[in-house]
């Protein structure tokens, strides 16, 4: 063998049977060969395991895949590039033209645009009424033949609790699939209630560390399987160096949403008692307009702490400005502290009605509660408010 041979063809160091290394390595392979033609076909038509190219699935991610589906409580997982990704595949895989989806004031921005412009534009038809308003929720699907009701729980930023059991049996009773993005509560919690499809952004909880995105649909075998074929094509599966990372962040999951979230209790009690707050929004907290359901649908409530303060946007921006140890800026669920002032958390295209609904004052902030010391929070909180 040349060296220019050699450097393409390197000597094997895979581990003897017997000799497995304790953690697994990252498949760094766009192709996988076999020996024969008739093999590579088997496995292409389903007939036996295996792997042939990176975009339709790899071992690592496929690792994350399996660990994810059983943490939610599924079937099966197809872990995507983003969270968005994995809501925008999951929607245009599950629609066709003329479908119906309900979707909410309190969705996630990207969603709703992905709802209100992408779909629209291949003739999927969509209504949104607000989260709060089961009346609505009930009058929609009793008129209006829909396919997909797209919702979260807790939502984004005001943390409203969504009636779960309720919506999944209303879309159920109306022929619809429920489709709820579990980002906020996380993969441990809400898998008892009959939602259809899961979604998540893996950007946030699952590696915690904030360095890496990724985003996962988690339902029954027969909807997966639908899927699949469709997200092949549309070429997004989460490449396996990012699922690596994601499935070594998985491991502290449960530490740090547990951790996260006795921090996040503490700064919405503290803040609940601040002359400065005049309300602040936390499923954990007993003035929570659902803490009941908070109570019976979540075991934590989560690492995202919103609030108003009585003076207003001008306050929230000095406020947010003056944190030292709370970034200014998007996401959640990592180990470093974030926050979000009111200039960035709002939405440009409600209604005033809707803006009203949306629960979002020009005082509101958003806090994301990470892995600090709590003491150290709490005096950054306080000096900020001061
Ligand atoms: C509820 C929710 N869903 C989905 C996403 C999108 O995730 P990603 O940033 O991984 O695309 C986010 C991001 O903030 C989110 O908060």
């Amino acid at each position: 063998m040349k060296k220019p041979t050699l450097v393409n063809h390197p000597p094997e160091t895979t581990p003897p049977q017997g000799n497995q290394p304790v953690i697994a390595p990252i498949y760094q392979s766009v192709k996988y060969e076999f020996e024969s033609i008739d093999d590579t076909l088997r496995m292409l038509r389903g007939e036996t395991p295996g792997y042939f190219y990176m975009r339709a699935s790899n071992p690592t991610t496929r690792q994350l895949e399996l660990t994810l589906a059983q943490l939610q409580g599924r079937d099966d997982c197809l872990a995507t590039a983003s969270g968005v990704n994995a809501i925008a595949q999951t929607l245009i895989s599950l629609t066709r033209s003329g479908d119906h989806i309900l979707y909410f004031i309190e969705t996630y921005g990207p969603t709703r645009n992905i709802i209100r412009r992408l779909l629209a534009r291949f003739g999927v038809e969509h209504t949104m009424v607000s989260i709060e308003d089961l009346a609505a929720i009930e009058n929609v699907l009793a008129t209006r033949p829909t396919r997909l009701v797209v919702f979260e729980s807790p939502t984004n930023p005001i943390t409203k609790v969504a009636d779960i059991e309720r919506i999944v049996e209303l879309a159920h009773r109306h022929g619809a699939l429920a489709v709820l993005d579990n980002t906020f509560a996380g993969f441990h919690q809400h898998g008892e209630y009959g939602v259809d499809v899961f979604v998540h952004s893996l950007t946030k909880y699952a590696s915690g560390t904030g360095d890496v995105m990724g985003g996962a649909v988690i339902a029954r075998q027969e909807l997966i399987e639908g899927m699949r074929a469709d997200f092949s094509v549309l070429g997004a599966l989460l490449d396996p160096h990012a699922a690596f990372l994601i499935q070594r962040g998985l491991k502290t999951y449960f530490v740090r949403y547990r951790e996260q979230t006795r921090a996040a209790m503490r700064i919405a009690e503290h803040l609940e008692a601040h002359p400065a707050v005049a309300r602040v929004h936390y499923p954990g907290l007993a003035s929570h307009p659902q803490a009941d359901l908070a109570r019976k649908q979540m075991r934590d409530a989560g690492t995202v702490v919103s609030f108003d303060l009585k003076n207003g946007s001008e306050a929230a921006r000095r406020f947010s400005e003056s944190l030292e140890l709370f970034a200014l800026t998007a996401s959640l669920g990592s180990t470093e502290s974030l926050v979000m002032p009111p200039q960035l958390v709002g939405s440009r295209d409600f209604t005033p009605e809707q803006a009203r609904q949306s629960g979002i004052g020009p005082g509101t902030v958003r806090l994301s509660i990470g892995l600090e010391d709590i003491d150290d929070l709490i005096a950054d909180i306080d000096q900020a408010l001061g």
